[in-house]
């Protein structure tokens, strides 16, 4: 256990590049500082070839020196994007003010004489160090936060698209019924009436189409409606049951193996028939995107801390990683004119929304997609 702790510190001690073309030198400042990892250099090639390769928390660098003075080597660390953030001290005898404002000017931190007193060596690398160590923190919880910000701006700007969409499709779809089901209804009388088969086939065609237009005035309408209906205590798995019991002349008819992996959840405050149009738009498009003999839709339900999760897997066609985003955003399809409006996913996505949950796809190549969706568990259960 000793030994193990030992190593554990020994791997999380921190490194130093000392940097001096006399050995003697380097020797000495070594033994000040026996305690971090060191690495060295005695020369600008070599100092500049470790800094890059082993990523030294510091560097200790001698400012005269042939070739390449540490000015020099100074300049080239800070030019260079993978060195350029290490602090840089420079120990040296000359201790001129321009010296010392030439060294700040090429990027170093700190100025510390010839001869060399441990005690302040060893505090001032202290300092540098946990200074290092809290920017680097920051930098890191910057970059954490900038990439949420990014995140949650990318669901803003969908949301915002779907909602504007939304308004749209509604009001066009409210005014393209009402002529549409007149249109029918004459269509239909005419066919009735008709006793030339062609032109009933024809009126039959044209009736048909207009079908074809009532059912995706309806699925923009729903698309468009805001969620108005009242959630309540809501079991996912009865949800599910009762999709796949209605979807099961599909499955016969398509050969398509279906898997269930149920787990007890917890109700969930949802609207019945959203999830079910949920549950259905999931699985209608697996049922396309799984080949024709050996397709299976794997359905399932489990409880993560505060969410159930609900997940549609098919061993189809999968998507293509270009296409990954593209998914949930309105009229998006990849199927033949007739057969999809690119809606199914955009409706799924605002209604997982508008339940405080989340709705994500997975595509591994070759291995068919898995949608997931999160819903989250009442406070109470
Ligand atoms: N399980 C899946 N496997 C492979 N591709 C899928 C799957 N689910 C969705 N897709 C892709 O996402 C696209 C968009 O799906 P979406 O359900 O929104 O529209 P659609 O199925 O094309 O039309 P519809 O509005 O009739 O549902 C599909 O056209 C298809 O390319
Ligand atoms: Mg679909």
């Amino acid at each position: 256990m000793e030994q193990l702790q030992g190593k554990e510190a020994a791997e999380e001690r921190k490194s130093i590049l000392l940097v001096d073309d006399m050995v003697s030198n380097v020797k000495l400042l070594a033994r000040h500082l026996d305690d971090y990892k060191l690495y060295f250099a005695l020369d600008g090639a070599t100092a500049l070839a470790v800094a890059e390769q082993c990523q030294p928390d510091v560097i200790l660098l001698d400012v005269m020196m042939p070739d390449m003075d540490g000015f020099e080597i100074c300049r080239h660390l800070k030019g260079n994007g993978r060195t350029q953030k290490i602090p840089v001290i420079f120990v040296t005898a000359k201790n001129s003010e321009d010296d010392e404002e030439l060294g700040l000017q090429v990027g170093a931190i700190d100025f510390i004489s010839k001869p060399v007193n441990g005690a302040i060596l060893r505090a001032r690398i202290s300092n540098h160090l946990e200074l290092k160590e809290h920017r680097d923190n920051l930098t890191g919880l910057l970059s954490e936060k900038s990439s949420e910000l990014d995140e949650t701006y990318e669901k803003l700007l969908h949301a915002e698209k779907l909602s504007t969409l939304g308004k749209l499709t509604s009001s066009i779809s409210h005014e393209f019924s009402s002529p549409l089901f007149g249109m029918e209804q004459i269509l239909t009388t005419f066919r009735e009436q008709e006793k030339n088969a062609d032109r009933k086939n024809m009126l039959e065609v044209c009736i048909g189409e207009c079908r074809r237009l009532r059912d995706l005035i309806r699925s923009m309408q729903s698309f468009g409606r805001p969620t108005t209906s009242h959630k309540c205590p809501t079991d996912l798995n009865t949800i599910i049951n009762d999709v796949l019991y209605l979807c099961a002349k599909i499955f016969e008819k398509n050969n398509i193996h279906i898997e269930k992996k149920l787990q007890s959840v917890p109700r969930v405050d949802a609207v019945e028939d959203q999830m079910k149009q949920v549950l259905f738009n999931l699985i209608t498009n697996a049922c396309d995107a799984v080949p024709q003999e050996g397709g299976r839709i794997m359905v399932s339900t489990v409880r993560q801390a505060r969410h159930v999760i609900l997940e549609v897997a098919d061993n189809g066609c999968g998507i293509g990683a270009d296409d990954l985003q593209a998914v949930f955003a309105p009229f998006f399809t990849t199927k033949q004119e007739d057969r999809g409006t690119g809606l199914g996913l955009s409706i799924c996505y605002g209604i997982v929304t508008s339940h405080n949950g989340t709705i994500e796809v997975k595509s591994p190549p070759g291995d068919g997609a898995v949608f997931t969706v999160r819903i989250p568990v009442p406070e109470e259960s």
